[in-house]
């Protein structure tokens, strides 16, 4: 379990990588070339919180803090969710449902992956039938009513939110996968799916990565934002646009009428080089100027971090592979002691900056470092 002191993660990621096959853990790993894709994860520690601005931010009563909040409509205890992350049960075999049932208990929201082992329906059970918040990742695949019939289970599921994943038309070069041949192990399958090449259980991909492979035969890099707006159509759940890191997509996002967008860079997997996403949240944001929801994902692993990623505007930050170490260590135990520490640094954290709601987070809590030095 954590190690008082350290990051909310690092001690999991250690004890992770023990009990996971090597393989699983590479799988995990930021990817294409990982030293460049590393920093996303560093960029929160170039911002300094700096209490010390124009208004008090000391002497105000911080002896009752609350970090809930409404996102999407859904009441959340804090604006830390669960980030869609494949394949949860080659972590743990409780996978999807050990997810959602913390979720449940720690009061906050599960994105669920397309590409879960466990299904849309058995989920939804698992995060109490309608008494949790889930959310559903979408992948587009080739077969338009394929993709609508994901949408229509998630729907009839209990479902709040569609996030479309917008980032990913090809997979990305992930050395690690290509090397170990990834798939996926046979007593597993992406339970959304029957046949056996879209539930990702062929049993051979030749010498690449097997999720390659599977992401070039089923799903069609076509998209586009025509795509948006069938999805917008055909849904009466809002539309969350996962994986925008530019302005000008999230102004073309907003005039789609989507109901959000994502910042992210799908933990630094897909393009290699790209900006760590707490660099970007800031034109994005402006761009957005207000027209719909910002979140943040990338590198976020202390409740610091998620206040700063809230003080640069992001209205909550969705958290990937610390969800991952915490199910491979203690399964659903480990998954509500990692949100619960995150529930804990976030209010100790807002506290210390003088902040008793989250409506009294703001840019001024923020400074570059570089802006201390000049
Ligand atoms: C992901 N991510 C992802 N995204 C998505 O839209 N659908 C998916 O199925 C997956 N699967 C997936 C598997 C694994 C192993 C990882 C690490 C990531 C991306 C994920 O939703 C999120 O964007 C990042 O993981 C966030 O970064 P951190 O918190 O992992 O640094």
């Amino acid at each position: 379990s954590h190690v008082p002191g350290e990051c909310v993660s690092a001690t999991s990621e250690d004890q992770a990588r023990k009990v996971l096959p090597k393989a699983v853990y590479d799988s995990t790993a930021p990817a294409p070339t990982s030293t460049h894709s590393a920093r996303h994860v560093d960029a929160f520690n170039s911002l300094v919180l700096c209490t010390v601005v124009s208004l008090p931010r000391v002497l105000r009563n911080v002896s009752s803090v609350d970090t809930s909040l409404t996102v999407l409509g859904q009441r959340l205890s804090m604006p830390v969710c669960v980030a869609s992350t494949a394949m949860q049960r080659m972590a743990h075999a409780d996978g999807e449902l050990a997810t959602a049932r913390a979720c449940r208990a720690a009061g906050t929201a599960m994105m669920l992956s397309s590409w879960a082992t466990s299904s849309i329906e058995e989920v939804s059970e698992a995060g109490g039938g309608g008494s949790g918040v889930l959310w559903m990742q979408l992948y587009i695949y080739k077969d338009r009513e394929l993709s609508l019939s994901l949408v229509r289970r998630a729907e009839q599921a209990g479902y709040q939110a569609i996030f479309l994943t917008v980032d990913t038309p090809y997979l990305g070069r992930r050395w690690d996968d290509v090397r170990n041949r990834f798939k996926l192990p046979s007593h597993l399958s992406m339970s959304n799916f029957s046949a056996p090449s879209l539930s990702f259980s062929e049993g051979s991909y030749g010498a690449d990565s097997g999720l390659a492979v599977y992401v070039s035969k089923a799903i069609d890099p076509s998209l586009s934002w025509d795509d948006v707006l069938w999805l917008k159509r055909n849904t009466h759940l809002p539309v969350i646009l996962k994986g925008i890191l530019s302005a000008e997509d999230a102004r073309q996002a907003v005039d789609c009428g989507v109901d959000g967008i994502l910042v992210s860079n799908h933990g630094a997997r897909q393009l290699d080089g790209v900006p760590a996403t707490l660099d970007v949240l800031c034109e994005v944001v402006q761009a957005v100027a207000g027209r719909c929801d910002v979140f943040l994902d990338g590198g976020v692993r202390r409740g610091t971090d998620v206040l700063k990623a809230l003080a640069l505007g992001a209205k909550a930050v969705f958290i990937g592979r610390p969800v991952l170490w915490g199910l491979a260590c203690q399964g659903e135990e480990g998954v509500v002691e990692l949100l619960n520490l995150f529930k804990d640094e976030l209010r100790l954290a807002m506290a210390l900056a003088g902040c008793r709601s989250l409506s009294e987070v703001s840019t001024a809590l923020v400074r570059r470092r570089d802006d201390f030095s000049r």
